[in-house]
């Protein structure tokens, strides 16, 4: 991939000289949705595919931006003196978001720059290629201006811009999933305080399978902002008669005890699900470090029911998905992932189940919703690097 990626830099723009390569993962979130902005835990992972950048710096301001997954929009062209998002910009709103971000941390970018993009991320599919994008931008820009920052800094700035610059109301878990990624391992995250730590994930004789439902979808037209408002209510409700300062400090007796703070009964049931999810989250991980895969898995399956009926962020296509997989024996957990409303599903499947699930969840997925999904057997890697 770094000699493809090289070879179409030089081609866009002229030469490839002093120009480096560099990679950034996407990741997928095995269980703990929903939960980074309510202060609970998340469970993701890197994954080995991700973004392929090529970088060069200009002499100029100029910001040439070109990405080889969007070929017909050609060059898209740019200024560091111009760093606001514009409709027509496209995705480079992402690079130029991060670039912008770092200014506002203090850290100006100094001169312009050549950047050639290449995913193999499904896009819109709630892999997270936007975080990929932010994140590898800010590598970038680390490694090329010698700013002194971690990459638990890269995850921040990269939320930051995606918050202030892209406007959607994201929690920490993608960036930080993605620029903390570490292969073979799930990151158990508290979004409380950013405490974490590496859990190897040993799945003898089963794989992760991601179906992705070609339902595109964007954070920004979805209802994500609308269900992060709706947990902040409920929060400031349960805060009258709670000493709290996020839905993640209750367990589920704590919240039962809570009843009738809420008033409203859709509210209850997101708050419900920010509790629960969380709690959940805590006893997988419990769970994997036995050797427990099965309850794991019946976890996995727990939380799903819970974004469907309490949370309300799955829809026919990802149900679909989800509900098909639960049918095959050898499914060990199947769920959403990611935001919903459309994306990608996560099951752990036993090697001898791979080829019936993909044939039998793929065969009932097209016949109820019209178009094919595609399947994805994943591997778990490291964040970001210099190629
Ligand atoms: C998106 C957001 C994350 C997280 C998930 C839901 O991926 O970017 O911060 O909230 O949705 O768990």
């Amino acid at each position: 991939m770094k000699e493809k990626v090289l070879a179409k830099f030089a081609e866009v723009f002229g030469d490839a000289e002093g120009a480096k390569a560099y990679f950034a993962p996407g990741r997928v979130n095995l269980i703990g949705e929903h939960t980074d902005y309510n202060g609970g835990h998340v469970f993701p992972c890197a994954l080995t595919i991700g973004t392929y950048g090529v970088a060069r710096k200009r002499n100029d301001n100029k910001l040439r931006f070109y990405s080889m997954n969007f070929e017909k929009l050609g060059i898209i062209e740019s200024s560091l003196d111009d760093l606001k998002p514009y409709k027509e910009a496209d995705w480079t709103n992402y690079p130029k978001g991060v670039m912008w971000a770092f200014g506002e941390k203090g850290m100006k970018v100094s001169c312009g720059m050549d950047l050639l993009l290449n995913g193999n991320i499904p896009n819109g599919s709630g892999l997270s290629s936007s975080a990929s994008v932010e994140v590898l931008t800010g590598f970038i820009l680390r490694d090329l201006f010698g700013f002194a920052v971690t990459n638990l800094e890269l995850a921040l700035i990269g939320q930051f811009s995606e918050n202030n610059f892209n406007g959607v109301n994201c929690g920490i878990m993608d960036q930080f999933a993605i620029a903390m990624g570490k292969e073979g391992h799930a990151i158990f995250l508290d979004t409380a305080d950013l405490s974490y730590e590496y859990a190897p994930v040993k799945l003898d004789g089963a794989k992760i399978v991601i179906a992705c439902s070609n339902k595109k979808r964007g954070l920004g037209d979805s209802k994500y902002n609308e269900r992060r408002s709706e947990c902040e209510t409920a929060l400031a409700e349960l805060q009258k008669r709670a000493d709290i300062k996020t839905l993640g400090e209750l367990n589920e007796e704590q919240f039962e005890a809570l009843d009738g703070a809420i008033d409203s009964a859709v509210r209850v049931k997101r708050a419900r699900h920010a509790v629960y999810e969380n709690q959940r989250t805590i006893k997988a991980v419990d769970a994997l470090k036995q050797n427990e895969i099965a309850f794991f898995g019946e976890l996995m399956n727990q939380s799903h029911i819970s974004l469907r009926d309490d949370y309300e962020v799955t829809g026919i296509e990802l149900d679909t998905l989800v509900e098909e997989a639960w049918k095959i024996d050898g499914v060990i957990g199947s769920r959403m992932t990611g935001a919903g409303f459309g994306g990608c599903t996560v099951s752990l499947v036993k090697d001898e189940a791979i080829d019936t699930f993909i044939e039998q969840v793929g065969k009932a997925y097209e016949a109820k919703i019209g178009y094919a999904a595609d399947f994805y057997v994943v591997e778990i890697g490291d964040g970001p690097r210099v190629l």
